[in-house]
């Protein structure tokens, strides 16, 4: 059996493991980084549409979900969105603001994998793909490891850095809530996040002639006396063949939870009654679909005429059809069956329970030379850039002590 000896083990050559790989190299450590895909960073490459967004100038712990949402400050403080981009830029990488704080390379996510691995080359880091983990031991304060090469490695330091469930086909396991439970570790429930939400057949079918549809909606969860999971987002919502799908959904679904209703307004800040009351005086003998059509795009419109009966011109109606069609706009409570789940979601809600982890170095408090970081820990970030800025975070803060 081929025998290594390092410092530090880092599985999983993501976002967090590659930065927590190239802090620890720069201090010296004899780092190994192993992962079981054939290259490094592929959930980068795949980002952003292929432009990765890779933070968000916003970035703070009001835009994380977990158990203890308070639990990310410590990490993002201590290397933000601006060290991130000031990095960047060393790297010649240019970017740009899209919407909402978020930041996406110019050109290609490419060129974010490249300066990962090139800073890992530099800091002496070694890298090997298509390597997993067969086994997992403890050796006095450290570790034994052997890899599915059959190489025994031992290392003081272990990094965990395998990320979450999302996108089983790219390589997504959960080894990491695996080694959890080898130590008595709590993982808390996980569960697809940023993910498209799903109908039953009925509802689908008005909606499906809806697809490829989309608004600037504002849409609120509604959970029933969970205070934690209240919350509405303004983005663009789009109508798809398997139900709704588009920023404000995915935002919406890390916080959706079956049985629960959602409410979108898909004209905010429009009064539509109002409105649809004006076009009426104005000129009574317009057909009602082809009012709204100038609140909502015209396809919407006629299938929110159809849903609420509302047919002919304006003059035909009353104020409280109007009201009815204001409603259907702005108050459209819907109730999901469920989510597209791992396969499409960009993120696993949940992980390891930050109660057993330093807020400031990502270790286990109860296992010496353990880490936890990146998305495999019970802290999610909203989209737009926020859940690559805690694996920077968190794996920067890892690797300063690894
Ligand atoms: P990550 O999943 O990146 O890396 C884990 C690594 O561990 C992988 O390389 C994997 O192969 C390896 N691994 C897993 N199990 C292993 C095992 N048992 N043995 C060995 N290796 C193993 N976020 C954002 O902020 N902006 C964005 O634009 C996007 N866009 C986006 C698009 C899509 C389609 C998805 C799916 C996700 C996003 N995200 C995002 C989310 C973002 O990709 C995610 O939060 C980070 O990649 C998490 O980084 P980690 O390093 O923690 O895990």
């Amino acid at each position: 059996m081929t025998r290594a000896s390092y410092d530090v083990l880092v599985v999983g050559a993501g976002a967090a493991g590659m930065t927590a790989a190239i802090e620890a190299g720069r201090r010296g450590r004899r780092v190994l980084v192993v992962d079981h895909a054939a290259n490094p960073g592929e959930k980068i490459r795949i980002s952003g549409g292929g432009r990765c967004n890779f933070t968000n100038l916003g970035c703070g712990p009001a835009n994380f979900l977990g158990e203890n949402p308070r639990f990310a400050t410590s990490a993002l403080r201590r290397y933000t969105q601006h060290d991130f981009v000031k990095r960047v830029d060393r790297a010649g990488i240019a970017w740009h603001e899209k919407t909402l704080g978020q930041l996406f390379c110019d050109d290609s996510a490419k060129q974010i994998v490249r300066m990962l691995t090139d800073d890992m080359a530099a800091a002496g880091v070694t890298l090997k793909m298509k390597t997993g983990v067969d086994r997992l031991d403890r050796s006095g304060d450290g570790w034994r490891v052997v890899l599915s090469d059959g190489t025994l490695v031992t290392a003081t330091a272990l990094v965990v850095a395998t990320g979450g469930k999302s996108i089983p086909k790219m390589g997504a396991t959960g080894w990491a809530y695996e080694v959890a439970r080898q130590f008595d570790i709590r993982v808390t429930e996980t569960r697809p996040a940023l993910v498209p939400l799903t109908f039953e057949a009925g509802l689908l079918e008005t909606l499906i002639p809806l697809a490829g549809v989309a608004v600037d909606a504002t849409v609120a969860s509604a959970p029933e006396g969970a205070k934690a999971r209240k919350a509405s987002f303004s983005e663009a919502m789009l109508f798809t063949h398997r139900g709704l799908s588009g920023p404000a959904i995915l935002q919406i679904s890390s916080y959706w939870r079956e049985g629960e209703a959602i409410v979108a307004a898909m004209a905010p800040g429009r009064n539509v009654f109002d409105e649809l009351k004006a076009a009426k005086a104005a000129n009574g003998r317009q057909a009602v679909h082809t009012a709204l059509g100038h609140i909502v795009p015209r396809r919407l419109a006629e299938s929110l005429c159809e849903r609420e009966g509302a047919a002919g011109n304006l003059a035909d109606l009353s104020d409280a059809a109007l009201r009815r069609l204001d409603q259907a706009v702005n108050a459209w409570s819907v109730k999901p069956v469920g989510s597209e789940g791992y396969r499409t979601a960009e993120v696993t809600l949940g992980g390891i329970d930050t109660a057993a982890l330093d807020q400031q170095t990502l270790a286990a408090k109860a296992v010496s030379g353990l880490y936890f970081i990146g998305e495999a820990v019970d802290v999610t970030g909203w989209l737009g850039g926020y859940n690559f800025q805690w694996a920077w975070s968190s794996g920067w803060a890892a690797g300063q002590v690894c």
